[in-house]
């Protein structure tokens, strides 16, 4: 691990190999790749000093270049432990230096962290010598933490974590209680500088809109994830793409003729679901809103509950955002060989937790982010057997990043350039926008998908005078009203 004062990755070696890979890339993002042109000499986002948590992979260092080339000063750190590519770090620490003379950007992350090191790296991004100016988010852990800590200082209090609290929730309030302890004052200060912040995925976009109800967000959010061009497109297309990925690179297990259940029908289950039926699996969904379960009947799956239907699975999926939908019950039903993995953002939704605590479990590394869990299964399950064996993926994180490397660069590229557009957004007219949690306009929603046809050889047609009118649009958009679903 090389660490210096000011930048921690796995290995600066890596720099070249990370750097083709971000040449190749940039040709599959034509969206970042337009507003570098676009934007490069007005530098809008000079004097801004982003704090960046999001998967430090080869299509997020494009991302954070496009920002330094927009005039940002910028900190960064993934939002998951496994997520990382050395080497896409390497290279944006390396920047147009050498290993040897690095002059890029200060990245703090590795692929394979502990949750220790997470938070560290978590704490780092805000180090900029005269604090942070906005955050770019992905799931929410970034701002979380200077909230949460900003809270504890303003009660005079140093939080400690309850008996019942998981590993990740401990480590997170030991870094808070360090940070304190080390800088007093250190949380209010960021709180105070922060300008505002963009949040890249539904799971940290739910946690803002509950943070302003509850009237503790102390700064404008800009939601990205509901951008149309992102939702609509990375959540689906992408898991689409690196859901299969993430399996095949994990198993190499044919996925066609088996049973695959996924667990949730929002815009990531209904990608997930229209890879594995494209593979000729045989695709069943569980749902608990009517509306996605009804879509789910409709596009043809087997709509069922899972305990019913774990036994028949050799694959189960889980992208709810929500907490221990496939329980240790449920665990235990699965046949020797069922393959459990998680693309929902947070690694409570398969309960690995509750498994470790059931006596009797034990589990064997098959390779880095591949493990053969043995489960004991109890007489009452009417089974057959006495134990079953089933293979988790990235220890129910994040498995399209973890086994493989995420999405592919040109539905990043959507995603991106709305984060690009939000953090301008903030740092141009931030006073335009109050505190709470806001959208992208939909003229730039519909700039995005406009920067990403030509590269498909896709061409738009053009609405007349006469047709614009009798629709009631303007001939240059927006298209669609705001309650518009597309
Ligand atoms: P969504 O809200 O569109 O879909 C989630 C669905 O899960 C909803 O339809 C909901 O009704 C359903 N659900 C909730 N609890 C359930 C339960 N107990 N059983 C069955 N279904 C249940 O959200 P979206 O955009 O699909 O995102 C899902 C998760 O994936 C979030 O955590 C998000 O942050 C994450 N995400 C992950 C990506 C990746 O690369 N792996 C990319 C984009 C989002």
């Amino acid at each position: 691990m090389l660490e210096s004062t000011d930048y921690k990755v796995a290995d600066l070696s890596l720099a070249e190999a990370g750097r083709h890979q971000i040449r190749l890339a940039e040709r599959e993002m034509p969206g970042l790749m337009a507003l570098r042109e676009e934007y490069a000499d007005a530098a809008p986002l000079a004097g801004a000093r982003i704090a960046g948590s999001l998967h430090m992979t080869v299509q997020t260092a494009v991302l954070i270049e496009t920002l330094t080339a927009l005039g940002a000063e910028v900190r960064w750190a993934s939002c998951n432990i496994f997520s990382t590519q050395d080497e896409a770090a390497a290279a944006v620490v390396v920047g147009q230096g050498t290993p040897a003379a690095p002059s890029g950007v200060p990245v703090f992350a590795w692929k394979g962290e502990s949750l220790e090191e997470y938070w560290w790296a978590a704490d780092r991004i805000f180090d900029f010598a005269d604090g942070p100016t906005l955050i770019l988010d992905d799931g929410g852990d970034a701002t979380m933490y200077v909230l949460e800590g900003a809270a504890a200082e303003a009660a005079g209090r140093v939080p400690t974590a309850g008996e019942d609290d998981p590993d990740e929730r401990r480590a997170f309030l030991a870094q808070i209680q360090t940070a304190m302890t080390a800088s007093p004052g250190r949380f209010t200060t960021l709180a105070g500088k922060i300008r505002g912040v963009s949040e890249e995925t539904t799971t940290g976009v739910n946690r803002l809109y509950r943070l302003a109800e509850a009237g503790r967000l102390p700064f404008p959010a800009i939601n990205v994830n509901d951008s149309v061009t992102k939702s609509k497109f990375d959540n689906r297309y992408g898991i689409r793409h690196s859901l299969p990925d993430g399996l095949n690179r994990a198993t190499d297990v044919l996925i066609g003729g088996k049973v695959a259940v996924v667990v949730g029908y929002g815009d990531v289950g209904k990608g997930a679901a229209e890879a594995l039926r494209g593979q000729g699996a045989r695709v069943i969904v569980t749902e608990i809103d009517p509306i996605c379960a009804l879509q789910a009947a409709m596009d043809g799956y087997q709509v069922a509950l899972l305990p019913e239907v774990a036994e028949t699975a050799d694959i189960v999926i889980t992208t709810t955002g929500n907490t221990r939908v496939v329980d240790v019950d449920v665990l235990q039903r699965l046949k020797p060989g069922a393959i459990v993995g998680n693309v929902g953002h947070f690694d409570d939704e398969i309960d690995l937790a509750g498994l470790r605590r059931l006596p009797g479990v034990s589990a064997t590394e098959i390779k880095p982010q591949v493990h053969e869990w043995t489960i004991p299964v109890p007489a009452e399950a009417g089974l057959e057997r006495e134990t079953t064996q089933i293979l988790v993926l990235s220890e129910g994180r994040l498995l399209n990043l973890g086994n493989a490397t995420g999405h592919p660069s040109f539905v990043m590229s959507a995603s991106f350039s709305n984060q690009v557009l939000a953090q301008i957004e903030l740092w141009t007219h931030g006073e335009d926008y109050t505190i709470g949690v806001h959208r992208l306009g939909k003229d730039l929603d519909e700039l995005v998908a406009r920067l990403h046809l030509p590269a498909l050889g896709a061409r738009l047609s053009e609405l007349t005078k006469d047709q614009a009118e009798y629709i009631g649009v303007d001939v240059a958009g927006p298209y669609k009203p705001e309650h518009y679903r597309y």
